[in-house]
């Protein structure tokens, strides 16, 4: 689900670009931002905290959608 992803994608596949985990604005982020196994951090990277989405993702900047997943191919298994 690529929790441990850690690139520094910062779109997500709609193109629009991604809020930082830090930041309040336009999104309330209430996601813990401490577990170091998501790799949060100060920066808008897309992420999976706590692997809870299908995929890396991240909060929008745009106010037409909070959140969107990244444009980032899933291991076959
Ligand atoms: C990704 O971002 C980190 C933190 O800003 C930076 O140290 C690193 O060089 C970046 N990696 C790439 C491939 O741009
Ligand atoms: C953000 O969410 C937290 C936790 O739900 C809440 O206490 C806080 O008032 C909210 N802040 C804003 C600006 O909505």
């Amino acid at each position: 689900n690529g929790r441990d992803y850690r690139g520094n994608m910062t779109f997500t596949s709609q193109g629009y670009p991604c809020q930082k985990w830090t930041s309040n604005y336009p999104n309330n982020i209430t996601i813990d931002l401490t577990n170091e196994l998501d790799g949060l951090g100060e920066h808008n990277f897309c992420r999976n905290p706590g692997g809870e989405r299908e995929r890396p993702w991240c909060y929008s900047l745009m106010t037409e959608t909070e959140w969107g997943y990244c444009d980032l191919p899933l291991c076959s298994e």
